[in-house]
């Protein structure tokens, strides 16, 4: 919801029970990756791992495991100190009201803060999938990593993914 995502922006460290959560889910390497993230986009991540424990996962035939340290990890892409807390925000309403803006503004160069801040939201599914695939994360949660953005497909989405949209649409 945009208002916790608004309330992630003022936060400086996550809650002491939130990071016993992530390290319960996560090895060594996952936690590298999940420490790199801004703590907006760690709160916002482990918002989104708990909606699908709490609502969503109950007495469905899925790999729980596999989906929570995909949620955790689904936007390594974004690298702390990246895009500046106004720029989130603008960001995220340019990807959800109009997205064809986002990939004709996004430019890889650092010359515009706020171009630049496209380009990474725009890339961060594929970079943070090859980050972890590089850090030897769970092929399976790479693959989720990658996809989490991708348009809906009846024909390719497992119930993983789905899942990972939804809780991250709600989150
Ligand atoms: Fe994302
Ligand atoms: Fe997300």
């Amino acid at each position: 919801m945009w208002w916790l995502r608004l309330g992630d922006l003022l936060r400086f460290r996550l809650p002491r029970h939130d990071q016993m959560f992530v390290k319960s889910y996560l090895n060594e390497a996952g936690l590298f990756l999940f420490n790199q993230m801004s703590v907006a986009d760690q709160a916002h991540s482990v918002r989104v791992a708990r909606y699908i424990i709490e609502e969503r996962a109950a007495g469905k035939d899925l790999n729980l495991d596999c989906l929570v340290q995909a949620a955790l990890l689904h936007d390594v892409g974004k690298v702390k100190g990246e895009i500046g807390r106004i720029n989130r925000i603008v960001v995220g309403i340019i990807r959800r009201f109009f997205p064809r803006k986002r990939d004709q503004w996004a430019r890889r160069d650092k010359t515009s803060a706020f171009r630049y801040a496209l380009y990474v939201d725009a890339i961060h599914p594929s970079r943070g999938g090859y980050m972890a695939e590089s850090m030897g994360i769970d092929p399976q949660v790479v693959t989720l990593i990658k996809k989490h953005h991708d348009p809906d497909s009846a024909a390719d989405d497992t119930l993983e993914l789905s899942l990972l949209k939804l809780a991250d649409a709600k989150s």
